[in-house]
């Protein structure tokens, strides 16, 4: 298209007669287009096959012009290669910016490729991150049931023999009994851990869990001479929850808090709508949690407790997450705890739906 730009304007120059100046004019001056456009669309090469060309087909227009009008002719010479210039530095222009397209392309294909990569790998380290943790589970639980498979397997051979005392059969009868009770809590709280139910959200008064809890666990605080008090704090809207959940998550809370209190104390249990949602606290007045064991308090079979299995906080700590919430504490050693449950505006509760 460019070639034939060229020979029709030549063709043009021939055909126009050579009195009509001004129409030479223009047409020698269209030449600058097509310089131009070689330059744009096939850079420094297609500029200079260009200007070969333009100069090859303009050549015997221009000799004739010098027999006639040699100051014209050497005024085409001239602008001729201004316009060949333009056009290379247009093919110049237009080479850099293909070269720097190409690259910003490169560019963003390797970057792509690196990141394809990184997400295969994180998404293999969270496998692994996940079988390490189930296998972590798994050692634990073993660990924990073989205590009291210990016991009563003891018990077990005690009676077998036979001829043991009357009281040691009754102890043994009763520490069989015992460490059942105590794998059969163990292991409905790690099943309740490991595969918590889904959640049955409704709009729930915050202050009747807190009543109803303080009614079940009064009898625990009485045995302990502990006070258990439900301060009504202020009017709270309804929060969106499972209230068997919750109930669950607070009788945890208040069951752990009457076996850190000493006799005498009071644990206090209050719900106030907080910033981003509710707030629910458990205040007790008891040993409080030592900074060396604050960062594992959550984590399932931790106890500091002889009979405990360490699964209340891990099992509270699932359910909370399940609604959207937190789970945290302030304490100091001696110097009481309260655990706080923070519940998101409903419309933010996603999970377990
Ligand atoms: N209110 C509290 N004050 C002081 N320490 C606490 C309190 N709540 C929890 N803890 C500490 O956190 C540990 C873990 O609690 P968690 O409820 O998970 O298990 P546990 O109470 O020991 O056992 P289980 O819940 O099976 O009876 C406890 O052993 C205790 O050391
Ligand atoms: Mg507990």
């Amino acid at each position: 298209m460019i070639a034939l730009f060229l020979f029709l304007l030549a063709a043009l120059t021939v055909t126009v007669p050579a009195s009509d100046v001004s129409a030479h004019n223009i047409l020698h001056h269209l030449n600058f287009l097509p310089l131009m456009m070689a330059g744009i669309l096939f850079g420094v090469p297609g500029a200079a096959v260009a200007s070969l060309l333009a100069g090859a087909v303009n050549a015997p227009l221009i000799a004739w012009h010098w027999s006639q009008w040699p100051l014209d002719a050497k005024d085409q010479i001239v602008e001729l290669s201004i316009f060949s210039a333009a056009g290379l530095i247009a093919g110049y222009l237009s080479d850099r910016e293909s070269a720097h397209r190409r690259m910003v392309e490169q560019t963003k294909q390797e970057l792509e490729k690196v990141y394809l990569e990184l997400r295969e790998n994180v998404a293999h380290m969270k496998k692994t991150e996940r079988l390490l943790a189930a296998g972590q589970l798994a050692a634990s639980l073993a660990h924990e049931i073989r205590n009291p498979l210990a016991s009563i397997s003891g018990a077990a051979g005690i009676l077998r023999r036979g001829a043991a005392r009357p009281e040691y059969i009754e102890d043994s009868l009763h520490i069989i009994d015992l460490e059942s009770q105590r794998l059969n809590k163990l292991l409905t709280g790690f099943l309740n851990f490991a595969k918590p139910r889904s959640l049955r959200l409704q709009g729930t008064d915050l202050d009747a869990i807190l009543s109803s809890v303080a009614s079940l666990a009064s009898h625990a605080a009485e045995t302990s001479r502990i006070a258990l008090v439900h301060e009504k704090v202020a009017e709270i809207p309804e929060a969106e929850c499972d209230p068997e959940q919750i109930r669950q998550v607070l009788l945890n809370l208040v069951l752990n808090a009457i076996e850190a209190s000493p006799p005498g104390s009071t644990i206090r249990l209050r719900a106030r709508a907080g910033t981003s949602g509710t707030r629910i606290e458990v205040e007790d007045a008891g040993t409080g949690i030592a900074e060396e064991i604050a960062d594992r308090v959550f984590d399932p079979f931790f106890t500091t407790k002889p009979k405990g299995t360490g699964l209340g906080l891990a099992i509270c700590s699932t359910i909370v997450t399940q609604h959207g919430g937190a789970l945290s504490f302030n304490g100091n050693p001696g110097g009481g705890t309260t655990f706080c449950i923070e519940l998101p505006r409903a419309r933010e509760m996603t999970n377990g739906r």
